[in-house]
């Protein structure tokens, strides 16, 4: 089972509008609603490719509750520790003009020190369970900003490897307790280095340069780092070597979650004992069957799978 953790999940609002006119009354042609956060997203997809997943973190308040129903109501398994605060909501403004949505995000609910504590006591008791866990996503405010160092150390501790997905602080903080797979895009991979990862050969000594950082601390392990570059497709560095997967091309809908496509199909490959090129192959398909997926939807393996012939891979 791949145990997910989001401690800052979102209720994503998006309203479709003709024209925005600012202080004035605006009406929505159409409005989506959608659960949303990286670990939510994650098992989401695993679910929908047969794999064995549970989902958890925090979950309050109406939204809290809008998230739990969305995920019972496909089916994926969840244990989320209740939280006095309320959920956050995602806003998103989309015109017909074609440009990308005006977002506005919640930094999200208060969470208080006993929730944490309740949050990790869940993850000891689930961890014997679990093949893998993955942190992703940002966390509420108020919470220690080490909490993802401390819940992948305690993965690790128990003999689970973990996933990270994250950026900036959270991203070079969860690094520090030895993740064992990692999937920043390009932007994140180039903060998390400090310097621009802009073409095909700065990703691939991005990547690489990630394993080693990773593997000096913990020494007995492989890592498996993917620099993710949206439509370019990604690279994807592990036991020494260094693969180049180009994306098969399909017409953009919306890209949202596809980062978090890839890694749950990845994963979903990696926990059934596949090679990372395998789990690669699978991932970049996955990732374009969500950018091609109308509304915001996450691919599942009826999607994916006449990509794959399409996903082209070759070693550095
Ligand atoms: N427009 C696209 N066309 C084809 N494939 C795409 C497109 N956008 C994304 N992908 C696929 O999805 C993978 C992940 O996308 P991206 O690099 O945008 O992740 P991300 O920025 O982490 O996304 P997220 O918003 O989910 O966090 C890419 O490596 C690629 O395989
Ligand atoms: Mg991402």
């Amino acid at each position: 089972m791949i145990l997910t953790v989001t401690l800052n999940p979102s209720v994503d609002h998006t309203l479709f509008l003709t024209e925005w006119v600012l202080n004035d009354t605006n009406r929505a042609t159409r409005v989506e609603r959608d659960a949303g956060g990286k670990g939510v997203n994650i098992s989401r997809v695993i679910h929908g490719l047969g794999g064995k997943t549970l989902a958890t973190g925090f979950l309050g308040g109406g939204a809290g509750a809008y998230v739990k129903h969305t995920l019972e109501r496909e089916g994926v398994p969840n244990q989320f520790v209740p939280i006095r605060d309320e959920t956050r909501i995602d806003f998103s403004i989309e015109l017909t003009d074609g440009k990308p949505p005006t977002c506005v995000n919640e930094p999200g609910p208060t969470v208080y020190d006993s929730e944490v504590e309740t949050l990790v006591d869940l993850l000891k008791g689930l961890l014997p369970k679990a093949r893998w866990l993955v942190l992703g996503g940002s966390h509420p405010p108020g919470t220690p900003t080490d909490i993802f160092r401390r819940i992948g150390r305690i993965s690790r501790n128990a003999g689970i490897p973990f996933a990270l997905d994250a950026d900036g602080d959270v991203l070079k903080l969860g690094v520090e307790a030895g993740p064992t797979f990692l999937k920043p895009n390009a932007a994140e991979a180039s903060r998390f280095l400090g310097r621009p990862l802009r073409s095909l050969e700065d990703c691939i000594l991005g990547a690489r340069e990630i394993c080693d950082v990773v593997e000096s601390q913990q020494r007995d392990e492989h890592v498996v780092t993917v620099v993710s570059r949206g439509a370019l497709g990604a690279v994807m560095s592990s036991h020494g070597k260094t693969w180049i997967g180009e994306s098969p091309r399909v017409e953009k809908n919306s890209t949202v979650g596809s980062g978090d496509s890839m890694v749950g199909a990845m994963l979903t490959l990696l926990d059934k004992g596949c090679s990372p090129p395998e789990a690669f192959q699978f991932g970049l398909a996955a990732g374009a069957a969500t950018a091609a997926k109308m509304g915001g939807g996450l691919a599942n393996l009826e999607d994916l799978e006449p990509l794959l012939d399409q996903v082209k891979i070759r070693e550095a």
